[in-house]
């Protein structure tokens, strides 16, 4: 008898009710966009892996900066592939890779939109890993000093942001002195502070040619088993001066977004990397899900958990969609 009085579907029966208990609103402004930039002029080429993404050039990386600003998306972090690869990855710091060029075109041109750089060696190296090598070790007291130099020649070049995706101890102080020194203070640190050793990145790697040439990256990104570890690694960025911290990858870890978002004040990013939209994109080409549905109810899955931040590729997309909902 009780039980008939009770019911929750009566906030659920018009569509009027439901925006009006709706807990969770998505938002344009949650984004950001990664784009891959190369080496040449007028490249547009899509990304196998990753049907939608395109590597670009950098006056091409210009003109979709200034759709993602119009799409309202008020972020773009910056990826690139080099013209040169060697053994410290000294190309993440010359000024003259796409990254660096693409950072103060984009700058230029839309200087409203968000610039996130991310910092990393990856790329760069001719052997794949995230830092200098000593045999088959990745050094992290030697790995420190070339991403400083990685992050300050990003500011220079016009970074609002440094995102350091490497995973060495120490990175944050060591980034935040670099800038600091070269009167980069107001450049912020989003920190992937909690990123796990995982096989979402494929894709990604493929698109970025940064796959370890030996081995894997597991003495440095974390266990996907662990998550007291992830606030350890929360714990010590926040001391270090991170000013937003990330959790990478975002699907499988939403629980850890959850207890992250529970156990500090600072602005939670989550990465809903490759992988993640790979699949996606291979179902829905497959004519097997809604990919509007799907994306839309995973992102705000995201933000439900916890995420202020949301780095997707999806972005560009979910805006359109969102504009027509
Ligand atoms: C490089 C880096 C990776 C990603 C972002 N920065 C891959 C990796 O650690 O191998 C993954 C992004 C994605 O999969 O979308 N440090
Ligand atoms: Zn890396």
């Amino acid at each position: 008898m009780y039980m008939q009085k009770l019911r929750p579907r009566r906030m659920r029966i018009s569509a009027g009710v439901r925006d009006m208990v709706r807990e969770t609103e998505l938002s344009v402004k949650d984004f950001v966009y990664p784009i891959f930039v190369v080496p040449g002029e007028h490249v547009r080429e899509e990304i196998p892996s990753m049907p939608g993404c395109y590597h670009l050039s950098v006056d091409n990386a210009v003109k979709l900066a200034q759709e993602i600003y119009e799409l309202g998306i008020p972020s773009v972090e910056v990826f690139g592939l080099p013209e040169y690869k060697d053994e410290i990855g000294s190309s993440a710091w010359d000024m003259k890779s796409p990254v660096q060029r693409a950072i103060a075109a984009i700058k230029e041109a839309v200087p409203e939109l968000v610039i996130v750089g991310d910092v990393c060696l990856c790329q760069y190296t001719s052997h794949g890993h995230c830092g200098k090598l000593c045999g088959h070790y990745v050094d992290n007291d030697e790995t420190l000093k070339l991403l400083q130099k990685v992050a300050v020649s990003q500011a220079k070049a016009g970074a609002d942001i440094i995102a350091p995706s490497d995973m060495m101890d120490g990175r944050v102080a060591a980034i935040r002195e670099a800038l600091d020194g070269d009167g980069f203070m107001n450049v912020s640190i989003m920190s992937y502070a909690v990123k796990y050793a995982s096989g979402y990145y494929g894709p990604f790697r493929d698109a970025a040619d940064s796959a370890p040439q030996f081995g894997d990256r597991k003495q440095y990104q974390m266990d996907p088993a662990n998550v007291q570890e992830a606030l350890k690694e929360v714990d010590l960025d926040v001391a270090e001066g991170a000013d937003i911290i990330m959790v990478k990858p975002a699907l499988a870890y939403l629980d850890v977004v959850r207890r992250v978002r529970d156990h500090i004040h600072h602005p939670v990013a989550v990465y809903n990397v490759s992988g993640e939209y790979a699949m996606v994109k291979a179902a829905a080409q497959n004519g097997w899900i809604d990919e509007k549905r799907i994306v839309l109810e995973t992102l705000t899955g995201m933000k439900r958990a916890g995420a202020d931040i949301i780095i997707t590729y999806h972005a560009i997309e979910a805006a359109k969609w969102m504009a027509e909902a």
